[in-house]
């Protein structure tokens, strides 16, 4: 017996040695080791052994067992070891190689005008007022001093969600909320998307902003809203523009107006950019209705106001020399990496 067990030991040896995986070292445990393992199968016959033999053959059994228990867990930690080398080796990392390029992205040309819009209006005392686009018919046309069949409404067809439910066609209709929620003095701009059934084309998208703006205190002047345009304009496109009044019709407003900035290209001699005019058109405003004024709940005995409304796409077409206003809701980035 002790020739077997010394035999089962040399077996085990060789067998662990040439063991290259994990799965190898566990299935030797087995064989050698395990419930029907070949080291089991001499203990269970040690009942034939006689009286003296049997604490010398058991001291031997325990002795193997131990050894090849130590052998294997040497193996064990040899293979882990081995393992993780040859991960580390896969992983290297090497650090001259070019990184992936991360594009860091910007503020879009809209939002850019925009915020600089806003800045010089915050600085004229406004503060930022907004509305949803999805508008009642009050407040985007009735409110406004533009009933049903009021021939303004054909110029700004938009897309109705019920008859009194639609996508707001101007950003007007913020007027009419502030000054239902505040009351004189107001001194708000309320930048915005707004929405026309118009068909896509170089300087038509049914989908573009408007920036509205609102005064009503007491005693507020035509020249009031000629001097605040005027600092907006200069602010916007330096100290030596000049601007012009030129008499327009807004059901909202009277009298109305459509200001021109005097050509920052040319300064008023004329260039295709202003196509030889001068003068550029950048907003329409006038003096608030009292007839808007009184559907608020404001005394137009009491208030006055002017109001005005910027179209953010021109401004930004005019600043970028941007000649399709389609680029600007393309985003595509080999036109929107130039800003
Ligand atoms: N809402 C007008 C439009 O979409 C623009 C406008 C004109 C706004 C005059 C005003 C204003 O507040 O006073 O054409």
């Amino acid at each position: 017996m002790k020739q077997q067990l010394e035999e089962i030991r040399a077996r085990a040896a060789a067998a662990l040695q040439s063991a290259g995986s994990l799965q190898e070292l566990d299935a030797a445990r087995v064989r050698f080791l395990g419930k029907k393992g070949e080291l089991t199968a001499i203990l269970k016959g040690m009942g034939k052994l006689t009286a003296e033999e049997r604490p010398l053959i058991g001291q031997l059994a325990n002795e193997i067992r131990a050894d090849i228990e130590a052998h294997i867990q040497q193996n064990v930690e040899l293979i882990k070891e081995r393992m993780q080398e040859e991960k580390l080796k896969a992983e290297t990392i090497d650090v001259t190689m070019p990184s992936q390029k991360h594009e860091l992205g910007h503020k879009h040309p809209l939002s850019i005008v925009l915020d600089e819009v806003k800045d010089i209006f915050y600085g004229m005392g406004f503060s930022v007022a907004s509305g949803p686009e999805i508008e009642w018919d009050y407040y985007n046309f009735e409110a406004l001093n533009i009933p049903k069949e009021h021939p303004a409404r054909d110029t700004q067809d938009t897309f109705y969600i019920t008859e009194n439910m639609l996508l707001r066609t101007q950003t007007s209709p913020c007027q009419i909320r502030v000054m239902e929620q505040q009351k004189p003095p107001i001194r708000v701009i309320a930048p915005g998307r707004v929405y026309r059934s118009d068909a896509v084309d170089a300087t038509h998208s049914p989908i573009f902003h408007q920036i509205e703006g609102l005064v009503v205190d007491k005693g507020i002047t035509m020249a009031d809203l000629k001097g605040n345009l005027e600092s907006f304009a200069k602010s916007l496109y330096g100290e030596d523009t000049r601007i012009r009044l030129r008499p327009h019709h807004f059901p909202f407003t009277e009298p109305s107006c459509e200001i021109d900035v005097s050509c920052f290209n040319c300064g008023g001699k004329g260039c295709p950019m202003c196509k030889g005019e001068g003068w550029i058109e950048i907003l329409g405003g006038g003096m608030v209705h009292p007839k808007v004024l009184k559907n608020c709940g404001v005394d137009p005995d009491v208030y006055s106001g002017f109001a005005f409304g910027i179209g953010l796409e021109r401004l930004v077409m005019f600043r970028f020399n941007i000649d399709d206003m389609r680029l600007l809701y393309e985003n595509d980035v080999r036109f929107l990496n130039q800003f």
